[in-house]
């Protein structure tokens, strides 16, 4: 399979928003776009990950969409199971809630919570144990990539979890490639640099595992409307991993049409 038979995904990542009445908005806003014309599943899967607290509530409002959108966990602790963990939310618990995708490794888990790989090794080991689908996130800094380091960052990045994923688990990974300097700054990676990118990960992928062929690699940073297109054209690209576009409703919209009508 060549990376663009691939079925795309595009993602959003809401992060630490939206108050509540805007997120209600928000996705019925979404939903009425998807309505007047809609986006066909085997185009394009959607997915949104909104903070844990509104979890249950967003999954709650998407069932009433004209086609499957999945509500995707922004992050899941590196303890398994249940048990006196205060504040921790365990994939086991994830999985009770019907809750089947989860974000590991965003880069601002990396640094601003200082998630190693040993913890990220851990976050992935349970939530494929229980079951759930992760878009597992690499990227390396402005300063690696000026350093001409940023394919060895991203490639280690994916071999640390090689420890951990079982050889049919690899067909549950999204990759998803978040240059750290593209995220939340306006500035995208070039087509042609996330191409190159993304072509060095597939290739790194299918050393890794047979699933390495089939596997969705996503790009994220600062993809918006106005780049979808472009960055859609790239054989490579199977998606799109969206933060602040993805709080507009026609904005992420369009970037999901995009990636539904170039693939
Ligand atoms: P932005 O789209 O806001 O740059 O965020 C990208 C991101 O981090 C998605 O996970």
């Amino acid at each position: 399979m060549s990376g663009s038979a691939i079925t795309p995904w595009v993602v959003g990542n809401w992060k630490m928003n939206p108050m509540q009445a805007d997120a209600k908005e928000l996705l019925s806003g979404f939903k009425k776009l998807l309505q007047n014309n809609e986006i066909k599943e085997e185009n394009c899967h959607i997915g949104i990950a909104p903070s844990m607290l509104a979890l249950t509530s967003v999954q709650a409002e998407l069932a009433s969409s004209v086609r499957s959108i999945y509500t995707v966990a922004q992050n899941v602790s590196r303890i398994a199971g249940l048990g006196a963990y205060t504040g921790e939310v365990s994939a086991e618990l994830l999985k009770d809630h019907h809750i089947d995708f989860v974000l590991i490794g965003h880069s601002e888990r990396r640094e601003i919570f200082n998630e190693t790989s040993q913890i990220l090794n851990e976050k992935v080991k349970n939530a494929l144990t229980a079951g759930l689908t992760i878009i597992y996130c690499v990227g390396e800094s402005l300063e690696q990539r000026e350093n001409g380091q940023a394919e060895q960052v991203v490639l280690q990045q994916i071999c640390d979890i090689t420890a951990v994923v079982q050889a049919e688990q690899w067909q549950k990974i999204v990759i998803a490639y978040e240059p750290i300097w593209a995220i939340g700054t306006g500035k995208t990676a070039s087509p042609e640099d996330a191409q190159t990118m993304h072509a060095k990960i597939r290739e790194g992928l299918t050393q890794i595992t047979p699933f390495g062929a089939s596997m969705a690699i996503l790009y994220g940073g600062s993809v918006k409307a106005e780049n979808a297109v472009e960055l859609a054209t790239c054989p490579d690209i199977n998606g799109a991993l969206v933060g602040g576009a993805s709080l507009n409703a026609a904005s992420f919209y369009e970037i999901a049409q995009a990636f539904a009508n170039t693939k």
